[in-house]
């Protein structure tokens, strides 16, 4: 007899995933000027820490709208007249997303998190062993999400790195590789695009977009556009050559393009623009797609937004004065860390994706990497040494070959540390490369 008690037959086939990360951060804290002035650089997680301090002001108000609904289950706080962010997330896409059909709370879904509420999309969109796919290089985080609960699989159209996998060039790329999924018997059910993109920090043209959505259209599938960086887009003197401006799928006239709005979905949500991940607020938006959106809502009643959460960013969304400065303020900081940062990796002779969004640039480390291994060392190989280098310098980066990148030798860099961390964190990645001390403009 077997000393532990049985597990589903589900989690038994999930045992062993996800396989651990290749790549951890080293153990102790990260780094704080303060308290941790020897922790590590974290420039691997997708955060921006550039008007921080301005957010914890507002929150650090004194609060009097906490009520005793607010003690209560969720079901309670949203049958009450108080603002919560049931109503004021959809408000926020109609003021900055310019939605054709008004967002209401009828036709999104709040859940604690893009990642959550995709999870949950993906559960009702496909079953085990059915495929969702995407171009490369991809988020890595959405393996997560599309493999549990749904026990869905992530299909990865390979794009040769010579192909902009950001332009129209991909679609051939992404019909070929549904048709050979399905050859295989790995039945595709929906495509996720983010855009703008992770890890490429650039728009996706609309024009890309309406290819997708025709494609879904074509095989009778759904599209998923991740939209969390709509607004964390901006214009710098280093701009991506297809320099396209962010239109949201919810503006697209989709009937006229021959395309059955209810399998367009979107996942969208204020946190990237406010630097607050860890508040845990995230829309699902299916303006046309009501019976979708009642079978989700329910799943989400174990693990709503906690009543916190709520009531600090119900605070702010309702301060619409501080919301527009602060994203316009937010765009203005994100180009000056975008320039900062793109001056040293030019200063250096280092190929990285322009961007026009997002909070990081995909950066080729190869004559970083070659000076500190062997020659005929395999590109995983001189990958594992970067990582290592840069770790016992005090800087975590990972490498985007957990993302699929079809170039072997790159790194995704977070840039929106405040500046002297950056600054800092850039000097401790040329020692960890033995590049020296730099004398690039303004480090
Ligand atoms: C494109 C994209 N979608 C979703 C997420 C996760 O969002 P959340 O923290 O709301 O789950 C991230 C986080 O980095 C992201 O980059």
């Amino acid at each position: 007899m077997s000393d532990f008690p049985p597990l589903s037959n589900c989690a038994l086939k999930r045992l062993g995933f996800p396989p651990p990360h290749a790549y951890s951060p080293p153990e102790g804290p990260f780094y704080d000027p303060e308290l941790y002035p020897d922790g590590t650089i974290n420039l691997s997680i997708a955060e921006n820490s550039l008007l921080s301090e301005r957010l914890i002001e507002h929150f650090s108000r004194p609060i009097t709208t906490l009520h005793i609904p607010h003690l209560r289950y969720r079901a309670t706080l949203i049958k009450t007249t108080l603002p919560t962010v049931e109503d004021l997330l959809p408000q926020y896409i109609n003021d900055h997303f310019n939605p054709r059909v008004q967002i209401t709370r009828e036709n999104s879904v709040t859940g604690p998190g893009i990642g959550a509420l995709l999870a949950q999309l993906v559960w009702a969109l496909a079953g085990e062993g059915d495929g969702i796919l995407m171009s490369v290089p991809f988020y890595d985080d959405y393996v997560r999400d599309i493999s549990h609960p749904s026990m869905a699989t992530l299909v990865r159209a390979d794009i040769p790195a010579k192909v902009n996998s950001l332009s129209e060039d991909v679609l051939p790329y992404l019909e070929s590789k549904l048709l050979a999924s399905e050859r295989l018997g790995i039945k595709i059910k929906a495509m996720l695009i983010p855009n703008p993109h992770n890890p490429l920090p650039q728009v996706v043209p609309k024009e890309v977009i309406k290819g997708y959505a025709l494609l879904a259209q074509k095989y009778n599938i759904h599209l998923i556009v991740d939209e969390v960086y709509g607004l964390s887009t901006f214009q710098s003197a280093y701009p991506p050559a297809l320099n396209a401006k962010f239109e949201s799928v919810l503006t697209f006239d989709l009937p006229s393009m021959g395309v059955d709005p209810s399998r367009v979905h979107v996942l969208a949500g204020p946190t990237k623009d406010f630097g607050a991940s860890g508040l845990k607020l995230g829309l699902l938006i299916s303006p046309k797609n009501p019976d979708l959106l009642k079978l989700i809502r329910p799943l989400l009643f174990a693990t709503p937004i906690s009543s916190v959460s709520d009531l600090l960013f119900a605070r702010v969304l309702q301060d619409r004065p501080f919301v527009e400065r602060f994203l316009a303020d937010n765009r203005v900081a994100l180009t000056e860390a975008y320039e900062f940062v793109a001056e040293w990796l030019m200063f250096h002779g280092l190929e990285f994706t322009r961007a026009n969004a997002g909070v990081f640039v995909v950066v080729d480390f190869a004559p970083f990497l070659a000076r500190i291994s062997p020659a005929d060392a395999y590109p995983m190989a001189k990958l594992d040494l970067g990582v290592a280098a840069l770790v016992r310098e005090g800087v975590f980066m990972k490498p985007t070959n957990l993302m699929a990148d079809p170039i072997p030798t790159r790194f995704r860099l977070i840039f929106t540390q405040p500046r002297n961390t950056m600054a800092l964190a850039l000097r401790r990645i040329e020692k960890g490369v033995r590049c020296r001390r730099s004398t690039a403009p303004r480090l």
